[in-house]
C-alpha cells in the first residue's frame, strides 16, 4: 500500500478510535464479557439478539435472563425449544430463537460443546449468515475478521460516496481494518458511529471522520420508503374456565408460538366477519407486516386444546394484545 494511503488509514482508526472511547457505548454488557470458557457463546447470543433489533430492547429484558437461564452452550442445547421461545417471547423474528436452539444441539455433538472459529464451520450453523459470523469471528475469537452489518454498511457507503454491491462493501470493509488488537473497539466505534452520528440524516459536524467522507456534508439521501404489507387476522378467543383455546403455529411468521385460533387470514385491510361476535380489534405492526386483528367470542371448540392462563406456553406479542379482550 501506498504511504499516503497508510497514513490515511492510520489517521480514520486513530480519530473514530478516539471519538470511541470519549462517546461511545464502550460499557454495553457485550462488550466486557468475562473472557471464560463462554465468552464466544455469550457474543454470540448477544449478536443474534442484536439482529433487527434495538440495544435498548435487548437490554430491557431479554441478554441477562437469556443467559441467567442458559449459561453455556450445553445448557441451551439440553433445553426444549418451547423454553427458549419462552425467554424469546416479545422480541419477535422468532426463527432466532429456534435457531439458535438448533445450533446449540449441533454444536454440542459437531464441536465438543464449543462454537467453531472459522467463518466457514460458522456460516453453515442455522441462523449464522456472513456478517454474524464476522461479528463472531472479531468479538468472540479476537481474530482479524471484517463484516457489514447495517450500521456499518451505511458509514462506508457514505465514506465512499456511493451504494456499494455486498462484494465491494466486503472488499472495502477488508481493505480499511485496522491492527489486529484494535479490530474489537474498531468494529464496535463504526457500530456506534452508525448508530449514533451517521444515521439516517448524518451528523456531520459532530463525526470524527468528517474529513476522511466522501459525503460529508452533502444533503442526506431521502429516506427509503418500507413497503408494509396488510395483513387481517380474525382470532378466535374461546375461554373455558381459568384457560384459553390455543394453537401451535405452522405458519412461517409465528412458527412454533402458540396463537388464538384463526378463524379466516386475509392479505388485505378487510371489515369484520358480520356473523361472528366481535369483541375488539386493534393494528400490529410486525416485520413487514401491518396487521389489522380483530377479536372474536367463540363458545368452546371441540378439537382445540386449552391452556391456563397462568401457565401459558409462548405466546408472541400478537397474541398478548388479543388477550385483552378476555
Ligand atoms: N448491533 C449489532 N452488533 C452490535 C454490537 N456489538 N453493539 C451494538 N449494536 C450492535
Amino acid at each position: 500500500m501506498q504511504i499516503a494511503k497508510i497514513l490515511e488509514l492510520d489517521s480514520l482508526h486513530s480519530a473514530l478510535l478516539s471519538w470511541y472511547h470519549a462517546y461511545g457505548r464502550a460499557n454495553l454488557p457485550w462488550r466486557n464479557l468475562p473472557r471464560d470458557g463462554s465468552y464466544a457463546y455469550h457474543i454470540y447470543i448477544s449478536e443474534i439478539m442484536l439482529q433487527q433489533t434495538q440495544v435498548s430492547r435487548v437490554l430491557e429484558s431479554y441478554f441477562f435472563p437469556f443467559l441467567a437461564r442458559f449459561p453455556t452452550l450445553s445448557a441451551l442445547a439440553d433445553s426444549s425449544q418451547q423454553e427458549v421461545l419462552h425467554l424469546w417471547q416479545g422480541l419477535g423474528y422468532y426463527s432466532r430463537a429456534r435457531n439458535l436452539h438448533a445450533c446449540a444441539k449441533l454444536c454440542v455433538k459437531q464441536y465438543n460443546s464449543m462454537l467453531p472459529d472459522s467463518l466457514r464451520a460458522l456460516q453453515a450453523l442455522p441462523g449464522i449468515g456472513a456478517y454474524t459470523a464476522g461479528a463472531i469471528l472479531c468479538f468472540g475469537f479476537g481474530q482479524k475478521a471484517s463484516f457489514a452489518d447495517s450500521n456499518i454498511a451505511r458509514v462506508l457507503q457514505r465514506l465512499v460516496g456511493k451504494p456499494l454491491t455486498q462484494s465491494q462493501l466486503l472488499a472495502l470493509a477488508e481493505s480499511l481494518l485496522p491492527q489486529a488488537d484494535k479490530v474489537f473497539d474498531y468494529h464496535q466505534a463504526l457500530i456506534d458511529l452508525g448508530a449514533m452520528l451517521c444515521t439516517r440524516s448524518p451528523q456531520c459536524v459532530k463525526c470524527p471522520i468528517a474529513s476522511h467522507c466522501a459525503s460529508a456534508f452533502k444533503p442526506p439521501l431521502p429516506p427509503k420508503p418500507k413497503p408494509r404489507i396488510p395483513l387481517t387476522l380474525h382470532l378466535a378467543l374461546s375461554q373455558k374456565r381459568d384457560s384459553i383455546a390455543l394453537c401451535k403455529s405452522q405458519d412461517k411468521l409465528y412458527k412454533d408460538l402458540y396463537n388464538l385460533p384463526l378463524l379466516a387470514k386475509q392479505e388485505s385491510h378487510q371489515s369484520p366477519l358480520p356473523t361472528h361476535h366481535l369483541l375488539g380489534s386493534f393494528t400490529h405492526a410486525y416485520t413487514k407486516y401491518t396487521i389489522t386483528a380483530y377479536v372474536y367470542q367463540a363458545p368452546k371448540l371441540a378439537n382445540a386444546t386449552y391452556y391456563p392462563l397462568n401457565a401459558l406456553p409462548p405466546i408472541a406479542n400478537l397474541t398478548k394484545k388479543a388477550l385483552r379482550y378476555l
